[in-house]
C-alpha cells in the first residue's frame, strides 16, 4: 500500500502533507450518504487537488458533439455539477492565513473512521512568523438526516494569546481547472450556477441557484454554533450571489480554544421553486441543530453499528486486505445508503469521473453487495430505474424496439452515451437490471416492491429481448448485433453472456407475470405472451466450440486472430487509448470478464469441467483494462481451484483505489471494483451463489489466509459464515431458520451452529495471462 496510508482494521489514516497525493486522498477521504457527496478537501480550501461537492442527480446538460451524426444518437449529455461548497472554513492566525504550503506542520494527519462515519483531521501548524496553533476537525455527511452535513472545527493557540479570525463560507461557482480538452464541456461547467437569491442573518445563510440548461434548482444553507470562553468575540455575516460568509474574530488565550460547529443543509429539485427549496433546506437545518453535533455523531455511529452488524467481513492473515475490504464496504455504503430514487453513479459521489454517470456497474456489482448487506438501499436504487421506465420505453421506441431500453450511461435516465458500439449496443444492461430485481426479490421476498416495480421492470425488459432477438429457421432464438461486457468485442451475434442473462430475464418475467396475473394483465401481458417468452428462453442460442471444448464469447470469436500480446508493451495499456477499435474488435483480446462473468452469474448453466476450461481459455486473453474484471476473475479462479490466483485478483479489486492501480483515483473511486472486493471475498472464497433464489456456499481459502468471516442478511434472517482452512461454521445470528448448502450438500441452519469440512480444491491446469498482464503476486503485509 502507499506508505502514507497506515494499516489499521477500522480506519484509513494518512500522516503528513503530500501535495502530490491530495487529489487521490480527496477521493479516498470523501464522505457521502448517497445524496450529498463531499470530497476530502481541507477546510481552508487550499492547497487542493480537485474540490467537489455533489448532489446526487444534480447535473448540467450540454449538446453531445458528433462529427458524423446518425439516427438515434442521443443529442444531450449530462455532467455532474460541483455545487455550492460548504466545507470551507478559513483561518487567519494573527494576520497570516493558514495555508499548509507555508510555515511548517510538525503534525498533520487525517483519518477516515469506518465506525464513526467521520473524517477527522489533526494539524499542528507553525506560521511563517512562528505562531503555533492546533486545528482539530471532524466532519460527517449524515446517514440519518439525508440533507445534512456538519463540521466540528476547533483551533487552539499553543503558545501565547493569539487573535484568530475564522471565515466560514458557502461558495458557489468555485473556479476549478478544467479536466477536459473538449471546450464545450468546459464551457458548460464554467460557472454552471446562476444565482436565484442570497440571504444571511445572525449565524445563518442561504444561497439558491439554478443551472442554465438543465434548469435544475438547488439551495444550500449553513448555520453555526460558536463556542468560546470570551466576550470579546466579534462576528459578521454577509451574503452575495455566490458567496455567503460568517466571520468570527476573537482573542484566544493559550490553553483556550475557539470551537465552531457548522451545520450544512442541501436540497435540489427540478420542480420546486427556489423559495420552496429554501424552506426545505432550512427546515432540515433546524432539525440538525436540534439534534446537535453530539446527537448527529451518535446517530451516525448507531447507523454504522447496525450496518457492520449485518455486513462486516473479517480477514485473518492479511491486515492490509482487512482494511481494504472494510474501506470498500464503507464506500459502497456511502454511495448507496440514502440515494433514494436516484442512481448510484460509477464513482458514487466522490469525484467527477465518467461525468457522474451510472452504468451497469450499479446492478451487476454494487447491488449484489447492497442486497445482502443493506437491502433497502438496493430496493431504492431499483426504484430509481423504475421511475425512468417511461424514458426507457421511449428509447426502445426510438431504436425501433418494444419494451424498455435502459441507458448505458446516464444521470437522469436518458441515454448519454455518444459511442453506440459500447453504449446503445450494450443491451445486456437490461438483463442486468432484471437480474438485480430478481436477486433482490429472492433475498427479501419484498412483495410490495415486486408488484409495484419488479413486475413491470421484468415485463418491459423481457419485451425488449423479444424484439431484439428472433427465432431462426431452425427455431433457435438468436440475439444478433449486440455488445457484451467486453468492450473490445463489439456489435456481435449471440454473445453468450447476453443470451444467458436474457434467458434468465425472460424466465423470471414469465414466472412473475404468472404469479401476479391480474397486475400483469394490466400491463397487457397474457398467457400467450409469457408462453412466447418461455419458448424463446428454451430456444436461446448458447454457443459452444466443440473443437476447442470452450464457449466462444460470441459468434466466431474463437476463430479470430489472437492479439499479439507478446509485442504489446506495458505502456500501451489500456489498449483502447493506444490502438484503433477496429483492430481490437477483430481480434481475440478481452477487456474485462465477459464469458467468465456468465460462468459466475449463470453458473448453473455450465458443468464444472466447462468452467475450468473456459476460465483457462479466457484467462489467456483478458487484459483487465477495466476495473470491473478482477473481482469476477477472483470468483471464477477460486471456484475452479486456483486459489492463489484468486487471492491475487481479490487483492487487485480491493486495492484498486488505495493503490491507485488505474492512475485515475483523482476523478473518484471505482465503486464497482470496491463492491468487487466484497464479491471476490464472499462469492470467491465463500463460494456464495444465489441461483434461482437458493443461497449456497462452497468456501475455500488460499494458503495465506487463516480465516475469513462474513455476515449477510437473507429473508429477514442474518447469518454469519466463518471459513477456516479445514472447515466452515455457519451461524444464524437472528431471524428464522434457513435452507442452505455447503459444497453441494443441503442443510438447515437453525439455532445450533453448523460446522462442515472443506473438501480439497479441484485440480485443474494452471491458467496463464497475456504477456505482462498477470495480476501482482499478493504478499500479505
Ligand atoms: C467498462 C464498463 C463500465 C464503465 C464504468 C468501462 O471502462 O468497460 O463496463 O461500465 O467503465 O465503470
Amino acid at each position: 500500500m502507499d506508505p502514507s496510508y497506515e494499516i489499521s482494521p477500522w480506519q484509513l489514516r494518512w500522516r503528513g502533507l503530500d501535495l502530490e497525493a491530495l487529489r487521490r486522498t480527496e477521493s479516498t477521504f470523501a464522505l457521502s450518504n448517497g445524496h450529498i457527496g463531499l470530497r476530502g478537501t481541507f477546510e481552508e480550501g487550499e492547497p487542493r487537488g480537485l474540490p467537489g461537492t455533489y448532489l446526487n442527480g444534480f447535473y448540467e446538460q450540454r449538446k453531445l458533439p458528433y462529427a458524423e451524426a446518425g439516427y438515434g444518437f442521443p443529442e444531450d449529455g449530462q455532467t455532474v455539477v460541483n455545487v455550492t461548497d460548504g466545507k470551507i472554513i478559513r483561518l487567519l492566525v494573527e494576520d497570516e492565513p493558514l495555508d499548509m504550503r507555508y510555515g511548517s506542520a510538525p503534525q498533520h494527519e487525517r483519518t477516515l473512521d469506518f465506525r464513526s462515519g467521520t473524517l477527522r483531521r489533526r494539524t499542528e501548524w507553525i506560521s511563517p512568523t512562528g505562531r503555533r496553533v492546533r486545528i482539530t476537525t471532524e466532519r460527517l455527511v449524515s446517514f440519518t438526516q439525508r440533507a445534512i452535513a456538519a463540521i466540528h472545527y476547533t483551533v487552539e493557540p499553543l503558545d501565547d494569546k493569539i487573535q484568530l479570525v475564522v471565515q466560514s463560507d458557502l461558495l458557489a461557482n468555485e473556479p476549478i481547472l478544467s479536466r477536459t480538452e473538449d471546450p464545450r464541456v468546459a464551457a458548460a461547467l464554467d460557472q454552471p450556477l446562476v444565482s436565484d437569491f442570497a440571504w444571511a442573518e445572525g449565524t445563518r445563510a442561504v444561497l439558491a441557484h439554478h443551472t442554465r440548461q438543465s434548469g435544475l434548482r438547488m439551495a444550500a444553507t449553513m448555520d453555526h454554533e460558536v463556542h468560546l470562553d470570551d466576550d470579546g468575540v466579534r462576528s459578521e455575516i454577509s451574503a452575495s450571489a455566490d458567496l455567503a460568509r460568517l466571520t468570527i474574530a476573537a482573542d484566544v488565550p493559550k490553553g483556550g480554544k475557539l470551537s465552531l460547529t457548522k451545520y450544512l443543509g442541501y436540497g435540489w429539485s427540478s420542480q420546486r421553486s427556489s423559495p420552496a427549496l429554501r424552506s426545505q433546506v432550512e427546515a432540515a437545518l433546524v432539525g440538525a441543530l436540534q439534534t446537535g453535533w453530539d446527537g448527529l455523531l451518535a446517530e451516525q455511529r448507531a447507523f454504522l453499528d447496525e450496518f457492520w452488524d449485518t455486513a462486516d467481513v473479517e480477514i485473518e492473515g492479511d491486515a492490509e486486505l482487512q482494511q481494504a475490504v472494510r474501506f470498500a464496504l464503507f464506500h459502497v455504503l456511502q454511495a448507496g445508503a440514502r440515494g433514494e430514487s436516484r442512481a448510484i453513479p460509477a464513482k458514487g459521489l466522490t469525484g467527477p469521473g465518467y461525468d457522474g454517470h451510472a452504468f451497469w456497474d450499479t446492478e451487476s456489482f454494487v447491488l449484489p453487495v447492497l442486497t445482502y448487506t443493506i437491502p433497502d438501499a438496493a430496493r431504492d436504487a431499483l426504484r430509481w430505474r423504475h421511475t425512468t421506465l417511461d424514458q426507457a420505453r421511449a428509447r426502445a421506441e426510438t431504436l425501433c424496439q418494444k419494451g424498455a431500453a435502459f441507458p448505458w450511461r446516464s444521470i437522469n435516465g436518458d441515454e448519454c452515451s455518444g459511442y453506440w458500439p459500447a453504449g446503445t449496443a450494450a443491451f445486456h444492461i437490461n438483463a442486468d437490471i432484471a437480474d438485480a430485481v430478481t436477486r433482490y426479490l429472492n433475498a427479501t421476498e419484498d412483495r410490495e416492491f415486486e408488484v409495484e416495480c419488479g413486475l413491470e421492470l421484468l415485463v418491459e425488459t423481457a419485451r425488449l429481448w423479444m424484439s431484439l432477438g428472433h427465432h431462426d429457421t431452425h427455431g433457435n432464438f438468436r440475439i444478433d448485433g449486440v455488445t457484451g461486457p467486453d468492450e473490445y468485442t463489439a456489435v456481435v451475434d449471440n454473445n453468450v453472456y447476453t443470451n444467458l442473462m436474457a434467458r434468465k430475464n425472460l424466465r423470471s418475467a414469465a414466472a412473475l407475470a404468472e404469479r401476479h396475473s391480474e397486475e400483469a394483465h394490466k400491463l397487457g401481458v397474457d398467457e400467450e405472451e409469457t408462453a412466447r417468452w418461455r419458448d424463446a428462453a428454451d430456444a436461446m442460442v448458447v454457443l459452444y466450440d466443440e473443437e476447442l471444448g470452450v464457449h466462444p464469447q460470441s459468434e466466431c470469436f474463437t476463430q479470430h486472430a489472437r492479439w499479439d500480446f507478446k509485442h504489446t508493451s506495458a505502456e500501451r495499456y489500456p489498449l483502447l487509448l493506444n490502438y484503433p477499435y477496429f483492430d481490437l474488435y477483430r481480434k481475440q483480446v478481452v477487456k474485462q470478464a465477459d464469458l467468465v462473468l456468465a460462468l459466475h452469474l449463470c453458473g448453473d448453466e455450465f458443468t464444472p469441467e466447462q468452467k475450468a476450461r473456459d476460465v483457462n481459455y479466457y484467462e489467456a486473453l483478458t487484459v483487465r483494462d477495466s476495473s470491473l474484471s478482477a473481482c469476477t476473475q477472483a470468483v471464477m479462479t477460486a471456484e475452479v481451484g486456483h486459489l492463489e490466483l484468486a487471492y491475487d485478483y481479490f487483492a487487485e479489486a480491493a486495492l484498486t483505489d488505495l493503490h491507485d492501480l488505474h492512475d485515475n483515483v483523482q476523478n473518484g473511486l471505482h465503486i464497482a471494483s470496491l463492491a468487487g472486493a466484497w464479491i471476490a471475498c464472499i462469492a470467491g472464497f465463500g463460494g456464495m451463489r444465489d441461483h434461482n433464489g437458493k443461497l449456497t456456499f462452497a468456501p475455500r481459502l488460499p494458503e495465506e489466509l487463516a480465516k475469513i468471516a462474513f455476515r449477510m442478511s437473507f429473508r429477514d434472517s442474518r447469518i454469519g459464515v466463518e471459513v477456516r482452512p479445514e472447515r466452515a461454521a455457519y451461524r444464524l445470528l437472528s431471524g428464522k431458520s434457513l435452507e442452505l448448502a455447503h459444497h453441494g450438500k443441503q442443510f438447515t441452519l437453525a439455532n445450533e451452529p453448523v460446522i462442515l469440512p472443506i473438501p480439497a480444491p479441484p485440480a485443474n491446469p494452471t491458467p496463464h495471462q497475456p504477456h505482462g498482464r498477470a495480476p501482482a503476486r499478493r504478499r500479505p503485509r
